[in-house]
């Protein structure tokens, strides 16, 4: 009796950790998470205790100046480590605004490279940056998995906007070019790892694990990027292997299951085309958040409904192999 309710106990806590993927579940690795959501969200956890502030100088290899971990992550002014490698950042991109105006050079850096838990957004053309700070507003750029909270707060932010604001962030981010930031490593097995605050780290000294189905983005070196956020240390994505082909593939002709190749609108080497945003390489898991969420219909506005029926026959594992291969190119 004992020994079969052991097995009925451990079949079931199998059943937990490895759910049958509906095709509504949202594919944690590209939320920054390393299982799926639970049915009855888990209620919030309590605030850390406050703890005095580090009052160590930090500097990063190159950078003049020294800063403190609370400046590097204030959120109304934090660290340039490199003011040279960027033109005069507007205020609003250098500081923000209180109380809801978070600087967008925190998340996505001086040189608007960002991280996989954020975006992307130098290079961008402006109208299309202005719509979708547009969208984030109006509520039509949710995510699919709730506890992913910084697309929220990208709401709030973007809602706490004037049009000038909007105007001169577009500007900026959009004069700069997008330079080599992720290097797409095919691989069985990949470090293991920790998630923090939607960014996979590995485990300093732990074996390794198969890859499987997911794309696992980690920075270059942890402590330059978590600690210190060096806008000059990227990120590797580890990718399974046979991906690159099989999303080639599917970017270049539609693999008979897309009505037209990816490049059709976003241009011939994936760089944009006029309003609409390049795909060439930008994080893997910020496309298939992107892509999972227009499918699933919580990011919404006229130019997704372009992209819907691309998307329509595509599985997470198409869409894998496709961000895998685009995250590859040259940005
Ligand atoms: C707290 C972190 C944070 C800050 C600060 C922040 N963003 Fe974002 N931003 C995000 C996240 C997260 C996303 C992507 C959301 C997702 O994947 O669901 C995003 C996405 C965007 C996008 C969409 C990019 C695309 O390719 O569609 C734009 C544009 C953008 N942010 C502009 C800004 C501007 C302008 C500011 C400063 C006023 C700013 N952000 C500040 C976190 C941030
Ligand atoms: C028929 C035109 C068209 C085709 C073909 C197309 N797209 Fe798009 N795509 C768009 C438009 C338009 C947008 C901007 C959506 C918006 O305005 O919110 C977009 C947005 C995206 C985004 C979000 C980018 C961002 O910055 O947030 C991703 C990711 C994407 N497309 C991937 C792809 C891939 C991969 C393919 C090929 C499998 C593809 N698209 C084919 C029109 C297209």
């Amino acid at each position: 009796m004992k020994k079969s309710s052991s097995l009925v106990t451990g079949a079931l806590s199998l059943c937990i950790a490895f759910p049958a993927m509906a095709a509504d579940v949202p594919p944690p690795w590209a939320f920054g998470f390393q299982t799926p959501p639970p049915e009855t969200p888990a209620p919030a956890a309590a605030p850390a205790p406050a703890q005095a502030p580090d009052p160590t100088l930090y500097g990063v290899p190159g950078a003049k100046e020294k800063y403190t971990r609370v400046q590097i992550g204030n959120r109304f002014g934090p660290a340039d480590w490199f003011p040279g490698d960027h033109p005069v950042m507007p205020d609003v991109v250098a500081h923000g605004r209180q109380p809801d105006v978070i600087a967008c050079s925190l998340c996505h850096y001086p040189n608007g490279k960002g991280r996989p838990e954020n975006a992307a957004v130098v290079g961008l053309p402006e109208a299309y940056f202005i719509a979708q700070l547009n969208h984030f507003r109006a509520d039509e750029r949710k995510t699919s998995d709730s506890r992913k909270t910084n697309t929220g707060l990208m709401a709030t932010i973007a809602k706490g906007m004037t049009e000038d604001e909007m105007k001169a962030a577009a500007a900026y981010f959009g004069s700069m070019k997008f330079t080599p930031w992720i290097k797409v490593v095919e691989t069985d097995t990949v470090p293991k790892t920790t998630t923090s605050v939607g960014m996979f780290l590995p485990i300093a000294g732990a074996d390794k694990e198969p890859i499987g189905q997911r794309i696992i983005e980690v920075p270059e070196d942890v402590e330059a990027v978590e600690r210190l956020r060096n806008p000059r240390v990227g990120f590797i994505a580890y990718v399974p292997r046979g991906s690159l082909k099989k999303g080639e593939a599917l970017v270049l002709t539609g693999g008979g299951k897309s009505p037209l190749p990816c490049g059709a609108c976003h241009g011939p080497d994936l760089k944009g085309m006029l309003n609409i945003p390049a795909i060439a390489g930008r994080s893997p898991s910020y496309m298939v958040r992107q892509m999972f969420d227009i499918k699933t219909g919580h990011r919404t506005g006229p130019g997704t409904e372009l992209m819907k029926p691309i998307l329509a026959n595509l599985t997470d594992e198409d869409m894998l192999a496709i961000a895998a291969y685009t995250s590859s190119l040259k940005p």
